[in-house]
């Protein structure tokens, strides 16, 4: 029985560092059961973050910019080599598929899911029901509109049916419900809560959802869900709740836009708190922002923050690879340059959040997660 290089280093890796391995022991390491051989002729590198991750099972994702995909040839390389799930950063939100009422817009979003399918990945839809990126004819912030109750109502139900139809068979998880609740753990007083009176559109759009593709993963997806606290706290009860009346709710994603000015957050009890409710978790838009120059919003401030950074990236992959029923961690992009994050944190500024430069060079953080992955042979297979 041959082992890859990377479980033979493991053993003595583990010997070496003892308690600082995510999986601790020797043993673990060495009673792994003996890797798949990847099936011939992979389209991808041995050790492409998407190669390593294949042997607990874990999906490597990333978020797609549908501009660069197919024109940047170097971008187009790399989202094929290193991951096994992709999301549409944009191009499946509702602005963009029905910006004008009653007229679909596909075209993009169906060339990333064909993109996905020749390459051997997977795709998670994002996102049928946000406040956020609405088409103007329906609100322009999300909280108001000039729409009725019940037109409020039966636009989103054919929004639904019509976007789970269209991919159907083809979204491995969907992002059914996207933040529905503030950070105080309030639901959001969005046009949705207003035209239902209260949180009911939220089991209404998960049962829709199930209809129309029964064999989707449906997620509700948050951000700061990682820190215990009453945010977290109001999701676990929604759950809770939901499973109670049996809607059709399969998997709670944790973002995880994280930023080195916050400590760490308890991620991990968390992910298993969830977990404990019988649903899936997923790691689903990671990024690690530090504070930048403003006028190189891609050069942190402090040059150790680097360091921060690779710990933040590395404690997330353990905490979901300790987690079985962790099944994706998808960062939020791979560049520096497509990055939302200096865009949308500028006072004061902040970037450097991804894994790869803005030549698309792996930066250290990219190199923390292959080494993790490669040495998560202790971990549970999902
Ligand atoms: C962001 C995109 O990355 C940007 O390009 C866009 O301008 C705004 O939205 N939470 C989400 C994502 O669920 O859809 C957001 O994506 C980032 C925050």
């Amino acid at each position: 029985m041959r082992r890859p290089w990377f479980l033979l280093s493991v053993a003595g890796t583990a010997a070496l560092l003892g308690g600082q391995l995510a999986f601790t022991g020797s043993a673990t390491a060495v009673a792994a059961p003996p890797a798949a051989r990847p099936s011939a002729a992979p389209a991808y590198p041995a050790d492409s973050l998407r190669a390593l991750a294949a042997k607990t099972g874990l999906r490597i994702g990333t978020a797609v910019n549908a501009d660069e995909l197919g024109t940047n040839e170097k971008y187009t390389r790399i989202t094929a080599e290193q991951f096994s799930s992709v999301t549409a950063e944009n191009v499946m939100k509702w602005s963009e598929v029905e910006a004008v009422r009653g007229t679909y817009t596909w075209e993009k979003a169906d060339q990333l899911v064909a993109f996905a399918k020749k390459n051997r990945q997977l795709v998670r839809g994002h996102t049928l029901l946000w406040h956020n990126q609405l088409p103007a004819w329906l609100s322009t912030d999300g909280y108001t509109t000039t729409l009725s109750d019940d037109e409020v109502k039966a636009v989103l139900k054919k929004h639904v049916f019509a976007q789970m139809r269209h991919f159907k068979g083809d979204i491995w998880q969907w992002d059914v419900v996207n933040e529905a609740f503030d950070d105080n753990g309030q639901p959001r007083q969005t046009i949705w809560y207003k035209a239902w009176g209260g949180t009911g559109y939220i089991a209404d759009v998960f049962r829709w959802a199930h209809q129309a593709d029964p064999k989707a993963l449906l997620f509700y997806n948050d951000y700061n869900l990682e820190f215990t606290g009453p945010k977290s706290n109001a999701v676990y009860e929604l759950v809770k709740t939901l499973k109670a009346q049996r809607v059709p709710i399969h998997g709670v994603g944790f973002q995880g836009h994280l930023s080195t000015q916050y400590g760490y957050p308890d991620l991990q009890n968390n992910l298993e708190r969830f977990a404990a409710l019988g649903q899936k978790v997923a790691l689903t838009e990671v990024d690690v922002r530090t504070f930048t120059k403003p006028d190189a919003v891609n050069t942190p401030v402090n040059e150790l923050a680097s360091y921060a950074q690779e710990s933040y990236w590395s404690r997330s992959l353990k905490a979901c690879l300790a987690v079985r029923a962790c099944i994706s961690f998808t960062p939020w992009g791979f560049g520096d340059t497509y990055s939302w994050v200096p865009g949308w944190f500028d006072d004061p500024q902040e970037g450097a959040a991804l894994i790869y430069d803005e030549q698309l060079e792996p930066k250290s953080q990219y190199f923390v997660l292959q080494q993790d992955l490669a040495l998560a042979a202790g971990a549970p297979r999902r």
